[in-house]
């Protein structure tokens, strides 16, 4: 029997993984883009905070038009991020720091550049380069230009885009990129020799996106929209709201045939060694859903975005853990985490912004970092950035071109290393980088706040240093208590966690304190504030 709890092989049941945004996280070369060699420079970071691993967006060739989320060529690196090799390097050296590392596969579309869409372009209705992907025609007795059903887009507008003869193909997101027919089955053959390509680089992990499309309600019929309701499914926020969770109709989500992509794919990362692991994007409705991709045979973990959707609210939170370790106790797989990503409006801003907004963010951040199972950090978190208000013209997501609506580019600009101005040593070069920084950064760079008592990021190495001496040895149990309505209080193994999301400060239980997220004096624990005990 396979001992879940040894961390050399089930690593990632415990882990700290951390994102890199490959554009924005360190630059090499001068061009104000991040790049492949730019992560590697700046690995040791990684290794000082005290993560387990990093995920890496996707750096494979293309257009970029949703910053690599569109692919044109799954094995080869796109020349603005560098070459294979720099990928082996980057590989290699955070292997030396102890650092597994999880790559982003996109399986659900293509780039319009890939070599199968051109393809399907040149070959023309009815041909077998078109059946990889979802072209249909004009429904009968519609008037030209009626798409084939009512879907909408993820970022904005119709889902469906007509080509030169006629036809129209499924596109979930931008345009440039085509959703493919995964009841094709040269598509399932395809990103299996995708994995194994990657896995023989020596990859640890996928993280895999929009994990719960793929597969479409095959009839392709109308989606049954509420009344008032838009015929999209929430799946990136554009208005810095959340998106709402109610139960919808969504014959474009979360199909039951799915689950048999991630049998197979479980089967190819075995072949590898049981320690490689793959992490589901999947949005799905509930915490049952979601648990259904990491039964035992399927996926190993999925984004708890649960987490990330919650107010502030003690009560919230409570519900999501429990709901959360509720769904994935049966099937046997290890609970995330996840406050922030490339997607999602920062955590600090979402809360409020400004020293409130960053109280909360490390509050609730050291509440997660207790949990059992796995917490996903966002770049930058660790030195408290919020969302960056990017002015109109240097927008670049393409929810935003599609919409007018502002998109996700506030999350994702590039981060400060040090320095007094843009770009605070991002990269060699001068001047701005691709999403300008703000000017008022210089208090919040790495080396400003390294060894800058109370700071931010000292404040996260000390959490995971601590979080260290117990993520695998407190158990999965989580015991609930009640010290308030405003007050999330759990005990986990020995370590009792309490959250004050209310502003009048609390008792604190017995024990010996450990570390709290702002300084705590007199036994009381201040409003927006959490700490751990012994
Ligand atoms: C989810 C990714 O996180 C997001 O950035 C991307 O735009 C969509 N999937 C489409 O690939
Ligand atoms: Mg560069």
């Amino acid at each position: 029997m396979a001992d879940l709890n040894d961390p050399r092989t089930y690593w990632w049941r415990n882990a700290v993984v951390y994102q890199v945004y490959v554009r924005s996280f360190a630059d090499s070369d001068g061009d104000g883009i991040g790049d492949l060699p730019g992560i590697t420079s700046r690995l040791p970071h990684l290794a000082d905070l005290g993560v387990d691993a990093l995920w890496i967006t996707p750096f494979y060739t293309s257009p970029q038009h949703d910053h690599g989320y569109d692919v044109a060529d799954y094995r080869d690196v796109d020349p603005l991020f560098g070459t294979l090799s720099d990928a082996d390097d980057l590989v290699a050296r955070a292997h030396e720091l102890g650092l597994k590392v999880v790559v982003d596969l996109v399986p659900n579309h293509t780039s319009d550049q890939h070599e199968w869409f051109q393809a399907a372009l040149a070959a023309g209705p009815g041909s077998p380069e078109r059946a990889r992907y979802l072209f249909r025609d004009t429904p009968e007795g519609k008037p030209a230009g009626t798409p084939p059903n009512n879907w909408e887009s993820v970022f904005g507008g119709p889902a469906w885009t007509q080509v030169d003869d006629g036809q129209w193909y499924l596109h979930l997101f931008d345009s440039t990129q085509p959703d493919l027919d995964w009841r094709n089955p040269e598509v399932p053959a395809m990103f299996e020799d995708v994995l194994r390509f990657w896995l023989d680089r020596g990859v640890d992990g996928f993280r895999v996106d929009v994990a719960h499309g793929l597969f479409k309600e095959a009839s392709l019929r109308d989606q049954i929209v509420a009344e008032g309701g838009r015929a999209s499914s929430g799946q990136v926020n554009t208005d810095h709201s959340m998106v709402s969770r109610d139960l919808k109709d969504e014959p474009m989500w979360d199909q039951p045939e799915v689950h048999e992509v991630y049998r197979a794919w479980h089967r190819v990362l075995d072949e590898a060694g049981p320690d490689r692991m793959a992490v589901a994007e999947a949005w799905t409705q509930t915490p049952e859903s979601m648990a259904a991709f990491v039964r035992p045979d399927e996926l190993d973990q999925a984004f708890n975005f649960a987490w990330l959707l919650t107010d502030w609210s003690a009560e919230a939170f409570a519900t999501v853990i429990t709901d959360t370790l509720a769904a994935v106790e049966p099937v046997g797989a290890s609970p995330t985490w996840v406050l922030s990503n490339h997607d999602v409006v920062r955590h600090v801003t979402r809360y409020g912004g400004g020293a409130r907004g960053l109280a909360r963010g490390r509050a609730a951040t050291l509440a997660m970092l207790a949990l059992p199972g796995s917490s996903y950090l966002y770049q930058g978190e660790e030195l408290g950035l919020e969302q960056v208000d990017v002015a109109p013209e240097d927008r670049q997501d393409p929810s935003y071109l599609r919409t007018g609506e502002v998109g996700r580019d506030g999350c994702r600009v590039p981060i400060p290393w040090g320095g007094s101005e843009a770009p605070y040593a991002f990269g060699p070069g001068e001047g701005q980088p691709w999403i300008p920084q703000p000017e008022d950064w210089a208090s919040l760079t790495v080396d400003a706040q390294t060894g800058a008592e109370g700071s931010t990021l000292e404040f996260y190495r000390a959490a995971l240093a601590a979080r260290r001496d117990f993520a695998w040895t407190a158990g999965e149990d989580v015991e609930m208590l009640d010290l308030g309505a405003d007050v999330l209080a759990f005990r986990r193994g020995h370590i009792t966690v309490v959250l004050n999301c209310g502003e009048a400060p609390v008792p604190l239980p017995a024990g010996d304190l450990l570390l709290a997220s702002a300084p705590v004096d007199g036994g009381e624990l201040p409003g927006d504030t959490a700490a751990w005990l012994r």
